[in-house]
């Protein structure tokens, strides 16, 4: 008996191990953890239970039947973050650069199956050389087998991904359809076609960390929703990350101990928005102000930046914020913007969490850049995003809100649940000097006439009272209050239940 329970421990050092000592220490030398210290700092202590340990793969080309590590160069099982159920993957590097057999694969859709059926996230640590490429169309399969299963778990739990090495060529499109991809700067790199294929292709000479880097993914293509320093902070942010996730679409997200009072009066609100209309104000300031503790987690800040989106908690529960940012283009919406938001208003409605939006936006940002671009059907995004989305839907103007941006930034209209207003805002069809010089044409010559035309306008419409009149607000607030009128709003909103038309599926424009 003696002798099979130290087998057993001798198998599992071995496992361990994975690629053995040199390669660890080539993986610790590029600053990166291994697969399994990786799950170690990602789970609460001890939690981690594995799957599939002696797994090897059934290759037997390329003289490979003489090197068959047990686990196949990926860990997966499940553990807890802060008590709650997650299925995690972390591919090993060390073992054959971590690249994708139909074994490696099958044991990731094994978690992932389990996921599903349990009502639990998966949160994917890419760390890979690609597919195997002893094993050819084997390895081709197996990630099919991975991203049907991403498609069928999206809208059903959340899945996140974190990119901790090298994910290129086809690799790429399971996080890509993942909730989240996070990345590690210096470290990590994305791309379909690698610097070589690039070169011959295109004639483009360019490195893998300009190619597919955190830098360009989380500033230029927006692939990634952030970048971390180290995968000690990386890992440590996606356990705060999952704190605001509930585990699946059944579910209401997690409600966290608070101990910051929800009717919270905040006074420097009352003077946030500046007297000059066009001077700009930091409207991340609102959002600190109005969430519990002050703690935001930002996502895609370093993108489309004229838009903030991400995760606060309001009496300990989540809520989703979008907010235009005044700092940025004046808060206009475009392309990047709308996508932006149109993806995360509908990641939560996906999963039951509110939605909270702040808007100070002067419309759509004109030019031929956008209109080539297709700002139409971009922009149509998140106006289909807000106008599907049956979550509660809370809504504070504080400054301008102008034109078809109106309508879009989860106005009444389309079904918003309340709708504040600072007496500050101004709800119209474009500011006051524009309207002037369309209907006043002939007036445009007479500098005093077109002032005084401008302060009528003014008078007239640059307040929240005429959307107010005709219910399209359905309260002016004062800005020191924010904080306690929304959250009284949300706690209003929790026994909503709201559905749209049956219908397979809808045909949001893409
Ligand atoms: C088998 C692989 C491998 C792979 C790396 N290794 N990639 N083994 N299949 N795809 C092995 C190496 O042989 C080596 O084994 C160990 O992993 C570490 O690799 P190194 O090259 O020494 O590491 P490094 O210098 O850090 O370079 C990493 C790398 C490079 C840039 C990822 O290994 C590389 O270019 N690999 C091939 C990438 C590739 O073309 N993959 C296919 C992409 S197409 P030893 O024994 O020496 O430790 C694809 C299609 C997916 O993935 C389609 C889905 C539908």
């Amino acid at each position: 008996m003696k002798d099979i329970l130290n087998e057993l421990e001798a198998r599992r050092e071995v496992a361990r191990a994975g690629g053995g000592e040199r390669r660890v220490a080539a993986q610790h030398s590029k600053g990166k953890l291994t697969a399994r210290e990786r799950i170690e700092l990602l789970l609460d202590e001890g939690s981690f239970e594995e799957f599939d340990m002696f797994v090897t793969h059934r290759c037997t080309d390329f003289g490979m039947e003489k090197d068959r590590p047990p686990g196949d160069g990926v860990v997966t099982g499940w553990g807890t973050i802060n008590g709650r159920q997650v299925y995690v993957f972390s591919q090993d590097f060390t073992v054959m650069g971590g690249s994708v057999s139909e074994t490696h694969g099958a044991k990731i859709c094994k978690i992932m199956d389990m996921a599903m059926q349990n009502g639990a996230p998966v949160i994917g640590i890419n760390d890979s050389g690609g597919a195997r490429i002893q094993e050819g169309v084997a390895s081709l399969a197996a990630y099919g087998e991975v991203f049907q299963r991403n498609i069928e778990a999206s809208g059903v739990i959340p899945q996140i991904s974190l990119i901790m090495g090298p994910c290129a060529g086809g690799a790429v499109y399971s996080p890509a359809m993942t909730d989240f991809i996070y990345m590690v700067k210096d470290s990590s790199y994305m791309f379909v076609t690698g610097p070589d294929v690039v070169k011959t292709v295109t004639n483009e000479m360019v490195t893998a960390e300009e190619l597919g880097g955190a830098s360009t993914h989380t500033r230029k293509s927006s692939v990634a929703d952030g970048a971390f320093e180290n995968d000690v902070e990386a890992l440590a942010e996606i356990r705060r990350l999952f704190d605001f996730l509930p585990l699946n679409n059944r579910q209401k997200p997690p409600v966290r101990p608070f101990f910051d009072d929800p009717a919270r009066i905040e006074p420097s609100l009352d003077t946030l928005v500046p007297d000059n209309p066009n001077q700009p104000y930091d409207m991340k300031e609102l959002i600190l102000k109005v969430a519990d503790e002050g703690d935001f987690f930002e996502i895609q800040k370093d993108f489309a930046a004229n838009i903030i989106i991400g995760f606060i908690r309001l009496e300990g529960q989540t809520v989703g914020v979008v907010a235009n940012q005044p700092m940025v283009l004046a808060g206009c919406l475009d392309i990047d913007a709308s996508r932006k938001a149109a993806r995360f208003v509908r990641f939560c409605d996906a999963f039951e969490i509110p939605i909270l939006t702040f808007v100070d936006v002067p419309g759509f940002l004109p030019g031929t850049g956008q209109e080539y671009g297709g700002v139409i059907k971009h922009g149509a995004k998140l106006l289909f995003a807000y106008g599907e989305a049956t979550v509660p839907k809370v809504t504070v103007l504080t400054r301008k809100t102008y034109g078809g941006a109106y309508v879009v930034m989860a106005s009444k209209h389309l079904k918003a649940d309340f709708n504040y207003a600072w007496p500050t805002a101004e709800v119209a069809v474009m500011g006051a000097k524009g309207a002037v010089e369309i209907l006043y044409r002939s007036e445009l010559g007479e500098p005093e006439k077109i002032a005084a035309r401008v302060k009528d306008y003014e008078d007239r419409f640059a307040n929240p009272f005429v959307a107010a009149e005709k219910g399209f607000i359905d309260e002016v607030i004062m800005p020191h209050s924010t904080r306690r009128r929304v959250a009284r709003a949300f706690a209003a909103l929790r026994g909503k239940k709201a559905a749209m038309p049956w219908k397979k599926h809808d045909n949001i424009p893409l």
